[in-house]
């Protein structure tokens, strides 16, 4: 996939590159870019903020919602915190890996989904819980997980 830096520069002209700014504009960097930020972005995004390369670098690595390889277009995140866990999200989390045939970290062969693991994400109450791209889905039980699934297929 080749980056539009056409639309990089548009998406600084709609969000000032001041601190507060920056997490906003590198999500909607990363959108552009098909869920991952490739080094051609990211070397755009350093001449545009007018900051050093190392230190765009620095402020991706460090946000594991960001990602400098490539992803699929629809990134699956369960929780693998305490209340989670104990609510079994390694069940889910397997279940994923077999159903999505992918390992935690992966792609699918088709491009569709990578599967990854987060902290958590503030629905404990209704653990154990999942989030597809920015939606999150609670009391996940390997039924439901399948049902949610059909909707991305
Ligand atoms: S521990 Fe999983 S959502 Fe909080």
């Amino acid at each position: 996939m080749s980056v539009n830096l056409e639309k990089i520069r548009e998406i600084f002209a709609d969000y000032s590159p001041e601190k507060g700014n920056f997490m906003v504009l590198m999500h909607e960097v990363q959108k552009a870019c098909g869920n991952w930020l490739p080094e051609e972005a990211l070397k755009e995004v350093a001449k545009l903020a007018k900051m050093p390369l190392n230190k765009v670098y620095g402020f991706v690595s460090f946000y594991t919602m960001f990602s400098t390889t490539p992803r699929g277009k629809h990134i699956i995140r369960f929780c693998k915190d305490g209340p989670c866990a104990v609510k079994g999200s390694l069940v889910i989390a397997e279940l994923l890996m077999k159903e999505l045939d992918v390992e935690i970290g992966g792609t699918t062969e088709d491009g569709k989904f990578t599967l990854e693991e987060t902290a958590c994400i503030g629905t404990c109450t209704a653990a154990p819980a999942i989030m597809i791209d920015e939606e999150i889905y609670g009391n996940v039980t390997p039924e439901s997980l399948i049902t949610i699934l059909k909707k991305y297929r």
